[in-house]
């Protein structure tokens, strides 16, 4: 799959999770054997109004390569103020988020609303295509209340776009049902750009099958947050042993770039991925969650593996 300069062998790629992959974990699934990653969804209104969250997000990390800033907006207008600050960003491929089915997102009309109207998105990605040096890529749902995939594929192809993410949902279904895989091998027919596929893969059987379908690339979500070595090819089930080695080289990243005292905050969206598999699990990642203290809860986490293995 080829996305500007750069070439990649049946990819693996990080989703942009808002919350979740921030620069330290996008450091650690690259370690494990993502291919890339895409940040957090930035507004481009927050960066336009010089909001200092929107331009944290932006921050690349030397192994970030390509860098892929993921941008949303409900105007092309307003992706077009943004220029400047794409530039300065260092990015690397520009993506655009067209997938986003939260309400707040989607009744300013960005995000996966831009489904509904498939001229309007021609001419986001045209204006982005022309105005920048960089790949600009897309990533969609199948349609907001409707499937429309079809005709914002055309316009997403005609507009120049360099690839195209699909998460096999729309908007109505936000994470419920999903369509068969079979809706894969359909789009893969109707584009000639590179296609990532993502939703609801969880497994490294799972990721052969897609590009069996004839995927150029595939994007994990939030089974990357559950078992973020799916990117090695591990099994779901990893030793506990194999875990403990794993939480303390990610909690590690965490620190590096956020202190310890945010880390603490950080890391408890992962405590589940790590202590998974014994019959306390549930309780202790209870009792994690209650703990402010980055000290405590490493101590607790030693002796829980030392206890258990
Ligand atoms: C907590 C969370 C945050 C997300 N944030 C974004 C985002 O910022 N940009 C985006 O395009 N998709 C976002 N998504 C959607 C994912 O990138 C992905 O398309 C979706 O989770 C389906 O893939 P999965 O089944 O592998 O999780 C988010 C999903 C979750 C669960």
């Amino acid at each position: 799959m080829k996305i500007g300069k750069y070439e990649f062998d049946k990819p693996k790629i990080l989703a942009p999770m808002a919350g979740s992959t921030d620069i330290s974990f996008r450091e650690f699934v690259y370690g494990l054997g993502a291919d890339f990653a895409v940040t957090e969804m930035i507004m481009a209104n927050s960066l336009i109004y010089k909001n200092p969250k929107g331009f944290l997000l932006m921050e690349r990390g030397e192994f970030d390569d390509p860098f892929v800033l993921q941008l949303a907006a409900s105007e092309k207008d307003i992706f077009l103020k943004t220029l400047d600050h794409i530039k300065n960003s260092k990015a690397d491929i520009l993506d655009i988020n067209m997938g986003c089915p939260a309400k707040k997102i989607v009744k300013k009309g960005a995000g996966s609303a831009l489904l509904k109207d498939p001229k309007k998105v021609y001419d986001i990605i045209k204006s982005l295509k022309d105005a920048l040096d960089i790949p600009v890529t897309v990533k969609i749902r199948l349609g907001f209340d409707s499937l429309t995939y079809k005709e914002v594929l055309k316009s997403i192809e005609r507009a120049g776009a360099d690839a195209v993410t699909v998460h096999r949902r729309t908007q109505l279904q936000q994470y419920g049902a999903f369509y068969p895989e079979s809706i894969f091998e359909e789009i893969r027919e109707l584009v000639s750009i590179p296609f990532i596929c993502n939703g609801e893969i969880k497994t490294q059987e799972d990721i052969d099958r897609m590009f069996t379908l004839g995927c150029d690339g595939v994007m994990l979500g939030r089974q990357a947050i559950k078992t973020p070595w799916v990117f090695s090819g591990l099994k779901e089930e990893i030793t506990l042993e194999e875990r403990h080695q794993l939480m303390k080289k990610h909690f590690s990243l965490i620190v590096k770039y956020y202190g310890k005292e945010r880390a603490v905050f950080k890391m408890k969206k992962f405590y589940g991925s790590y202590v998974r598999g014994v019959r306390s699990s549930k309780a202790f990642k209870s009792e994690l969650m209650l703990i402010d203290d980055y000290n405590i809860v490493m101590e607790k986490l030693e002796l829980f593996y030392k206890n258990n293995l």
